[in-house]
């Protein structure tokens, strides 16, 4: 029987059709770190990893008889895509299933921001809130705003149909420029410019992957050239952004306020953000609703029966 190791724990069924399909699973919260994984490594066939393993040329040495990484993400940026083709490793993610929630994060993040609920919530905990008045609490008009989306893919386009909804005016950057006939039902316009979108655009949400080309895409130079009193949110990845100088933005300006799910030392947090009342911290929880996390598992472990007995993935990454 072929092995699987499963960095869990997994929601839903996903272990249980493993075990049917049957293969050996090896499961252990620990990831790739644990010492499972250690006597499981040499005839491991197929791993379900998670973001929070890495999987680079030194694993690859280790699992002789590897032949799938099923990554419970749709964000591959934790798996050395290079390394894995090179040894024959299919490399499968999770599409799809976890757009509409992390949408729907993105979407309160930038909410929350501009409304600055979570501080709201923290001064009425603190016994600060006096009395209701005009001037009180003041945040950013959220509906009509101009949103500024960065990487206009499936996630990016959620955010977009949420916009609508909000009376909001969507501009968009990314290298490709969509058909026309989706900008049109989007209501999306397209600005191939990125300082002139952050130049423009009252809130910017990212939606872009991980890579050399986007870590730190948002460095001191680009934040700075964000619209005085204009929101960030960031549910991509940490890196995209540079932290430090986004704390500094955040208090000298021009930002007003930023919403985000992702950090660049996950689960640590630049203390100069957790010291910003204006930035909205959230322990990267973006497809972090039931369903899709079962649905996520529940792809995972999909593409690991179809590798292993011979047919293609559903979602590859890196194919055979
Ligand atoms: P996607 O459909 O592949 O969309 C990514 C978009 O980014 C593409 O349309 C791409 O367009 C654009 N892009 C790539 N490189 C770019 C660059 N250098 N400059 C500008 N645009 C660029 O991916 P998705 O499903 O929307 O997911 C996006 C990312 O969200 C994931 O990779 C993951 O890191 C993150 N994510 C986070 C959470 C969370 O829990 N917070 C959950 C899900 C996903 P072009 O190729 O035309 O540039
Ligand atoms: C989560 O961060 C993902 O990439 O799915």
């Amino acid at each position: 029987m072929d092995t699987v190791f499963v960095s869990g724990p997994l929601l839903g069924d996903a272990r249980e059709v493993l075990r049917e399909a049957p293969l050996e699973v090896v499961e252990d919260p620990g990831g790739v770190g644990s010492e499972a994984f250690a006597r499981a490594a040499d005839r491991a066939r197929g791993i379900v990893a998670l973001i929070t393993d890495r999987v680079d040329a030194a694993l690859l040495a280790r699992t002789p008889r590897l032949s799938i990484v099923a990554n419970v993400a749709v964000g591959v940026d934790n798996v050395d895509l290079a390394a894995c083709a090179a040894r024959g490793v299919v490399v499968t993610n999770t599409p799809d299933v976890l757009t509409e929630a992390t949408a729907d994060l993105a979407f309160g993040l930038l909410i929350d921001a501009a409304r600055r609920i979570s501080e709201g919530d923290r001064l009425v905990r603190a016994g600060a809130w006096e009395r209701w008045s005009p001037t009180f609490h003041l945040g950013a008009r959220v509906h009509g705003m101009k949103l500024g989306v960065v990487g206009f893919g499936r996630i990016g386009k959620a955010v977009a149909r949420r916009a609508r909804g909000f009376g909001m005016h969507v501009g968009y950057t990314q290298r490709r420029r969509e058909p026309e006939a989706i900008e049109r039902a989007l209501g999306a316009t397209w600005v191939p410019s990125l300082d002139e979108l952050c130049a423009t655009s009252d809130a910017i949400t990212l939606h872009v992957p991980l890579t050399p080309e986007t870590r730190h895409l948002f460095d001191a130079a680009r934040l700075a050239r964000m619209r005085p009193g204009s929101i960030l949110v960031n549910t991509a990845r940490g890196p995209v952004v540079d932290e430090a100088a986004l704390a500094r933005a955040l208090e000298r300006g021009p930002l007003a306020a930023a919403g985000l799910d992702v950090f660049e030392r996950e689960p640590r947090v630049h203390p100069a953000l957790l010291a910003r009342e204006n930035a909205v911290l959230a322990p990267h929880i973006g497809s972090a609703d039931r369903p899709t996390r079962e649905a996520m598992a529940s792809l995972a472990a999909a593409n690991v029966i179809r590798v292993l007995s011979g047919q293609p993935p559903l979602t590859p990454v890196v194919p055979r």
